[in-house]
């Protein structure tokens, strides 16, 4: 069975208008892109999508960055699509990033107190599936 990945383009990747630079580094890369919708967050969307970081410091800033604009989910997919774009994206915090990488490249610290970070992406086969799930509920 073909690999899936949920691919989340951040509100700041949005606003800052990286969604083709992003999308383009995906395609690059050999992976096919199968959805993708343009679309502002639920507040359950949010909820389900971060269930693991409730109560932790940066969940509430995180909501609501997340709620400040559009974002771009996505599903990508290809052999070792998880991993792969994990890969491209780079470390969490884009400060320090590999060169390289989505976040190393075009991210940056902003002095906030949430880390903008572009992208998000699933992290293994059940969370793609629960997070495809959550973003693409038609199926
Ligand atoms: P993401 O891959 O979407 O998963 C959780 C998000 O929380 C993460 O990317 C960052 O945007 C944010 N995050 C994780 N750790 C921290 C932190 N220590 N401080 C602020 N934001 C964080």
């Amino acid at each position: 069975m073909t690999e899936r990945t949920l691919v989340l383009v951040k509100p700041d990747g949005v606003e800052r208008g990286l969604i083709g630079a992003i999308i383009a580094r995906i395609e690059t890369k050999g992976y096919t892109v199968e959805r993708l919708e343009l679309l502002r967050a639920t507040p359950e969307q949010l909820a389900a999508h971060y269930a693991e970081h409730e109560g932790k410091p940066f969940y509430p800033p995180l909501v609501e960055f997340m709620s400040e604009g559009p974002l771009v989910a996505l599903v990508a997919s290809g052999h070792g699509v998880i991993q792969g774009f994990r890969s491209l994206a780079g470390t969490t915090d884009p400060t320090t990033a590999a060169p390289g990488t989505i976040r190393g490249d075009l991210g940056r610290d902003w002095g906030l107190n949430v880390q903008k970070n572009l992208v998000h992406g699933s992290d293994s086969e059940e969370s793609a599936a629960r997070e495809i799930a959550i973003w693409f509920p038609e199926g």
